[in-house]
Order: C-alpha cells, then sequence, then structure tokens
C-alpha cells in the first residue's frame, strides 16, 4: 500500500484510518513530509503542546528556548513573576532573538537592528524610534493564543482554537501529572536544582503505593517515571528527545542523586532506553519507509518511530 498524496481529506487533513489496522501501522505515517506538515497543522498548531517546566525559570528575568512544533519559541519569567511565551524571532525582520538555549535577561533585544522587548513581548524601543512612529504602539512578538500551566506544567496553544488545557488533559492527564508532582514531598517538582522541606509519613506510603507515571500526555510530554521527555518535532526524518531527571523538592538530597543516577542508567547515552550507538538507533529505523519494502510496522514495536540521531538527555546542575 502506498499513502498516495491524493489520499482522502478529512476535515483539516487526510483520512489516515487506512493506514492505521489493528496490530500494525504504515511506515509513511512516519516519513510522509505531507504527513508531517498535517501532524504540525492539526496537533502542534491547533492542539495544546507541552512546554515546559516553571522550575526551569525559578527567577524573574530567567528564559528557555523551546518549540512548538516547528515554532522557535521563548518561555520566560517576567519580573513580575509572570510567566509568558513568545515567539522566538523578532517582529521587524524575522531574526531569531536568542540562539542560545537558555539564559537571564532583563528583556530581548535583537542582535539586528537592536529592536528591544519586554518579557512578555511588547516593543519597548527601537533605534531611530522615529521610521517606526506608526508601528511601534501596537508591535509585539507573536505569541501563542493560549497558554495553560497545571502544576507547573506549561503547555501553549498556538491557534488558540483548542479549548481549556482542562479539556486537553482530561481526568486521565491531570491524574498523571497529579502522581508525578506528588512524587515531591511538598508536591512541587524541581527541574533545575533542589531545595528544602519534607512530608507526613502517611502521604508517603500513598505516594509510593501509587508509584510515578509511566505514560505520554499527548503530543509531546512522556512522564516516564522519574524522568521527563519533551519531545520537538522538526521534519519528517529527524525529531529532538530531550530527557530530564524528575527531581523532587526535598531537604533530602540523597533522594535526588538516585533519581540522577537511575535517570544516567536508563535514559543517558548508553543507557537501556538511548542505544549508545547511532548506527544501533539507525538500525532500528530500517522498516519505516517504503523503499525498504516493509513498509508496515507491528504497533507493540518502535520500528516505525520518526527518530533521527539526535538524543539528548541533561542532568540539572
Ligand atoms: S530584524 Fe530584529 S531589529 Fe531588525
Amino acid at each position: 500500500m502506498v499513502l498516495a498524496a491524493d489520499a482522502p481529506i478529512v476535515g483539516t487533513g487526510r483520512d489516515y484510518t487506512h493506514l492505521v489496522q489493528d496490530y500494525r501501522v504504515h511506515g509513511s505515517l512516519y516519513t510522509d513530509p505531507a504527513v508531517f506538515a498535517d501532524e504540525m497543522k492539526r496537533i502542534f498548531t491547533d492542539g495544546w503542546v507541552f512546554v515546559g517546566h516553571e522550575s526551569e525559570i525559578p527567577g524573574g528575568g530567567d528564559w528557555v528556548a523551546r518549540r512548538l512544533g516547528t515554532e522557535r519559541v521563548l518561555m520566560a519569567r517576567a519580573h513580575d513573576g509572570e510567566i509568558s511565551v513568545v515567539a522566538n524571532r523578532c517582529a521587524h525582520r524575522g531574526t531569531t532573538l536568542c540562539p542560545q538555549s537558555e539564559g537571564n535577561s532583563r528583556n530581548f533585544r535583537c542582535p539586528y537592528h537592536a529592536w528591544t522587548y519586554d518579557l512578555d513581548g511588547m516593543l519597548l524601543g527601537a533605534p531611530f524610534p522615529q521610521r517606526f512612529a506608526n508601528e511601534k504602539p501596537d508591535v509585539r512578538l507573536d505569541q501563542p493564543g493560549q497558554v495553560g500551566i497545571y502544576r507547573g506544567f506549561v503547555f501553549a496553544n498556538q491557534s488558540g482554537t483548542a479549548g481549556p488545557l482542562s479539556e486537553h488533559l482530561g481526568s486521565g492527564g491531570s491524574d498523571l501529572i497529579d502522581r508525578a508532582a506528588d512524587m515531591s514531598p511538598t508536591g512541587r517538582l524541581q527541574l533545575r536544582d533542589v531545595a528544602i522541606e519534607a512530608e507526613g509519613a502517611e502521604k508517603a506510603k500513598q505516594i509510593m503505593w501509587d508509584g510515578p507515571p509511566h505514560a505520554f500526555v499527548f503530543p509531546n510530554l512522556f512522564l516516564g517515571e522519574m524522568n521527563i521527555a519533551r519531545i520537538d518535532p522538526l521534519a519528517p526524518g529527524l525529531t529532538e528527545h530531550y530527557h530530564t531527571p524528575l527531581l523532587v523538592e526535598s531537604s533530602d538530597l540523597g533522594i535526588n542523586r538516585r533519581v540522577i543516577l537511575q535517570s544516567e542508567a536508563v535514559m543517558g547515552p548508553g543507557g537501556a532506553r538511548s542505544p549508545s550507538s547511532s548506527s544501533t538507533r539507525r538500525c532500528s529505523q530500517t522498516s519505516r519507509g517504503t523503499r525498504s519494502g516493509l513498509t508496515w510496522s507491528p504497533t507493540t514495536f518502535t520500528t516505525g518511530c520518526r527518530s533521527g540521531p539526535v538524543t539528548t538527555s541533561r542532568t540539572p546542575g
């Protein structure tokens, strides 16, 4: 079977039901550029996407660079504590504002012509402002239509048409995040560093009974027990995974030490779930395309996964 560009159109995209069958999916779902474009629109533009965790930007002026699908964005904390998500793209001529992955700034200044924006994206000033007299009052960085936060997990919806975040998460998604957050004695996670406090024995017993979650919050947040994976699809043949140990806010630093060790063993370059050799990873993809002649992948295998050689693990400092 071939996924043709003229496959039936349903709504804003194509009907893929004939490519997903019991126990198998068609490899072209992972490799066809048209499918990727549709995915970017229907899922990563019109839906809610995980951006990051608020503990990654603990102080005023902290920011991290992220993606909403193929859109580059900045998640920042203003000096009043408010969190915003804005395009990492100057409103003047589209220059990338922050090529680094993270930082701390009073504002965002474009390296090209020095237009300067506050951390919420409003234009503060530009050289020779008389040239832009008509533009300045309304100029700001693009921003997603909606931003929502649930227990420190920051999500954004580019189009603003996805409805409430609570509906996207549903009781299942919020329960998973609750289970992850409740692994912390204080109910707060620390993806960046560790701190304070402890918790009562009864609650701890219940938390250990429930255990950490091991499931996906669609479309790009994987709660992998004591790890968080953020998945950034970049192109039909390339996806980046970022793995971060899920550290808890605790006075017992030994807990987080164990989490980091476990995370390195499982998610690190030589870990069980990240083959140390990129050639091994490439071999795991041999059945994904139509050229190999193996056009279908059993759904129980990961052989159809779109994946490139880039897998990034970050251990909080
Ligand atoms: S492109 Fe940013 S100021 Fe001109």
